[in-house]
């Protein structure tokens, strides 16, 4: 049995520990966090997250070999493997502000790590950051003059929100770094052993700490990479006359190039293409690398273009003004089956509609209460509404921003019917029916197609 400890009880901590604890029943894990009020939902009914299917995970292993708690001091003490996976958002300050990972959480955990740890332990990295953290990370452990050894390993997370739980339990991969050295590869195949529970030993990768460390910033940066360059091609496509949703099916039919992640949409959104790309960027940078920086900032730029490309689409179908129009915003969580709404397009798209001095109204079935939010002082100018029919009512336009199923399920007819004419619908995620959408009366802008118009 090994006490298995992670710190930074989020969106990461929480659902892998939940799949590890149910996985390896012979071991204790705990979740540690600073958030008092984080760990006080993880042990209650409503967790502070939603994701399919980890209500049921975390109500099978709590309380019996899954724990949740925010006394991180007594637990480092106790563990035998910490998994670190606190936030490491971009820097907002000094040298490299703007892209540059802030590292003050990670250096904090490392530091209370060694001051609490009387017993040798391997310490994974698990949050997402930049090449050679591993290495500073034993520099702080290995300062403690006390002789005592820490081994650190890199085993980075790749489950998309939404879906986290079943890429747990069936990952394309697993991949652990570690020291070329015994006592690294001890460390890694400690690692190893507990992904092996579950996981076939040919899906789990072992690596050097910095192809492990590197390999997450790319796996995030060709992503995203597929997504501008879908979008950039929406742009092409709504001038052409060419419908970008044929133009994906027959790339993607090409075994080389494949299906997944060509669908073009009003931008990516999530907490981490953006700062992990910014976080390739300069580490490219401050190699000297400035081509290859600028080649890999442009994924970046072309979601911004996106986003703003979609806004301006907006205004100029809507008679070049929205001021004092109401406009019903279908979606605030950046992606479906999450509540998630950190760089959520459908916020980018909010901000832009509130300078032009739109009346906003934003419904989401989860994550109302996340935009409400990260919407800061602008909340107070947008109405929150969980019922999309009453969000609808009364708007000149509504727009898809989410790509959650229930959006392309509702009643068009009847919303049409409680709109300002001439209605529009704007579908930044190409997930209703245009056809019969301009058929029952409205005005159809989709991502990559011409529109549907009812005027000359
Ligand atoms: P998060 O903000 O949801 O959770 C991080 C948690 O760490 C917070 O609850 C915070 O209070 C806690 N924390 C910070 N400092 C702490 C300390 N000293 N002691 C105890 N707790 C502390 O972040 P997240 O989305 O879970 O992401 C965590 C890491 O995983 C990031 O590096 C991210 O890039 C990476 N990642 C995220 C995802 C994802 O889908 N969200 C997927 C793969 C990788
Ligand atoms: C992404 C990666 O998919 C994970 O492998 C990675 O672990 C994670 O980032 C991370 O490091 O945080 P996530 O951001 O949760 O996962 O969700 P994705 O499914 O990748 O979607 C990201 C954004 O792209 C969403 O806004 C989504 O709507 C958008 N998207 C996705 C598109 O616009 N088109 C697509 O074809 C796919």
């Amino acid at each position: 049995m090994a006490n298995i400890l992670c710190i930074g009880a989020g969106y990461v901590g929480g659902p892998t520990m939940a799949v590890i604890a149910q996985k390896c029943p012979q071991h204790r894990v705990v979740v540690v966090d600073i958030n008092e009020a984080r760990i006080a939902a993880w042990q209650s009914d409503h967790l502070p997250i939603y994701e399919p299917g980890l209500d049921d995970m975390v109500r099978a292993t709590r309380n019996k070999n899954l724990f949740f708690s925010t006394e991180v001091d007594r637990h480092i003490a106790e563990a035998d493997i910490i998994f670190v996976s606190v936030n490491t958002p971009t820097k907002t300050f000094g040298q490299g502000a703007g892209k540059a990972a802030d590292l003050q959480y990670w250096e904090k955990t490392a530091r209370q790590i060694l001051q609490n740890s009387t017993t040798p332990k391997i310490v994974v990295e698990k949050s997402t950051l930049p090449v050679r953290t591993a290495e500073a990370m034993e520099h702080i452990l290995n300062s403690n003059g006390e002789g005592l050894h820490f081994d650190v390993v890199s085993n980075p997370e790749f489950l998309a929100e939404g879906t986290a739980v079943r890429n747990m339990e069936n990952p394309d991969r697993v991949l652990i770094g570690a020291r070329e050295t015994p006592s690294g590869q001890k460390a890694l195949q400690a690692i190893v052993d507990i992904y092996s529970q579950w996981v076939p030993r040919e899906r789990i990768i072992t690596t050097n700490l910095w192809s492990s460390e590197l390999s997450k910033l790319v796996a995030n940066a060709f992503l995203a990479q597929r997504i501008s360059s879908i979008n950039a091609i929406s742009a092409l496509c709504e001038k052409t006359g060419a419908n970008v949703n044929e133009v994906a099916h027959a790339i993607g039919m090409d075994s080389r190039i494949g299906p997944h992640f060509l669908n073009a949409s009003v931008g990516f959104g999530g907490s981490c293409f953006r700062k992990d790309i910014l976080n390739l960027v300069y580490l490219c940078e401050y190699c000297g690398l400035s081509e290859i920086a600028g080649y890999w900032e442009q994924v970046v730029k072309m979601n911004e273009h996106q986003e703003a490309r979609f806004v301006s689409n907006m205004l100029s179908a809507m008679f070049n003004t929205v001021a004092g129009k109401r406009i019903a915003l279908l979606g605030v969580a950046f992606k479906a089956n999450t509540s998630d709404t950190r760089e959520s397009p459908a916020l980018a798209v909010c901000r832009a509609l509130l300078e032009e001095r739109a009346e906003i109204v934003i419904t989401d079935s989860h994550a109302l209460d996340n935009a409400r939010a990260d919407l800061g002082a602008d909340a107070r100018r947008v109405t929150f509404e969980p019922d999309p029919y009453a969000a609808a009512a009364g708007a000149y336009a509504i727009a898809i921003l989410t790509e959650w199923s229930y959006l392309a399920e509702l009643d068009y007819q009847a919303i049409y019917q409680s709109m300002v004419r001439p209605a529009f619908v704007f579908d930044g995620r190409n997930i209703l029916d245009h056809q019969s959408l301009f058929k029952m009366g409205f005005n159809v802008y989709a991502i990559g197609k011409p529109p549907l118009v009812h005027f000359q």
